[in-house]
């Protein structure tokens, strides 16, 4: 695999379990490895403030605030209030991420996902900042409330159609994509990588999930970006140094960087 530089993950967890045997000395040296930039996102408020303290020891680092749906059924009665402070916090970027899961039964009810995550909405949108959307298996009331709320920010490790990505677009917002594409069975991510606009697309990684081929199931880190970037070049017929230096222009614009 060649060098490349500008790799902006947009969506990573470095506060995974999976990171704390290196974390220290791995995150130390990613940006030898081409990494320009890593958003890194809470999953409850625990996670949202460990994202807090890695964007404040590493400068290349920004962090993201939020209540992951599969995180619903544990958040605390003063959630808000608490994740309302934390986005006063220096180096954050976005809300997130939030969304809806509907594709595992333990997760809370519904209407306490939808809850919260309109609640998550409107604090993003009251302090101007982006959001960073999880939808599986939720399409249908995930695009109901973008609809609704018209918040700016990007839907992430995107699994819909391309007809629901060209929504997502007039929405105004932004469609991430990650190792998913580059897996054997990918046909409508190839799709959606070759339909979104240049301006529009995010690359991630969602580390430590979703490594790309040929590293699928093993432990993912932003340094396989070029593994995707590489895969989505084909199929876009440009070269993985251009997608790369574009889709860093995009995220810094998106996450005001
Ligand atoms: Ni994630």
């Amino acid at each position: 695999m060649a060098e490349y530089r500008n790799i902006f993950d947009s969506h990573a967890h470095y506060d995974d379990a999976a990171f704390d045997e290196d974390r220290e000395v791995f995150l130390a040296e990613l940006p030898q490895k081409g990494i320009c930039n890593v958003v890194n996102c809470g999953s409850d408020l625990d996670s949202s403030r460990a994202s807090i303290e890695l964007a404040a020891k590493y400068p290349y680092f920004y962090a993201a605030a939020g209540i992951h749906p599969e995180c619903v059924k544990d958040a605390p009665a003063d959630a808000m209030e608490q994740l309302e402070v934390l986005l006063s916090s220096p180096k954050i970027v976005a809300v997130g991420e939030i969304g809806l899961d509907y594709h595992f039964e333990e997760n809370a009810p519904r209407e306490e996902q939808i809850q919260l995550f309109e609640e998550q909405i409107q604090l993003a949108k009251a302090r101007d900042l982006p959001i960073i959307v999880h939808d599986r298996e939720a399409h249908g009331d995930t695009m109901e409330l973008l609809r609704k709320h018209r918040p700016k920010g990007v839907v992430h490790c995107f699994s819909g159609s391309v007809e629901m990505a060209k929504e997502v677009l007039r929405l105004g917002m932004y469609i991430g994509l990650g190792g998913a594409v580059t897996f054997k069975n990918a046909r409508v991510p190839v799709e959606v990588a070759a339909a979104v606009p240049a301006e529009r697309l995010l690359l991630e990684t969602d580390c430590p999930y979703m490594a790309p081929v040929p590293f699928r199931g093993k432990r993912n880190d932003s340094s396989l970006i070029a593994w995707v970037a590489r895969r989505i070049a084909e199929i876009r017929g440009t070269t993985p140094e251009e997608l790369l230096l574009l889709t860093r222009r995009n995220a810094e614009t998106l996450f005001g960087i």
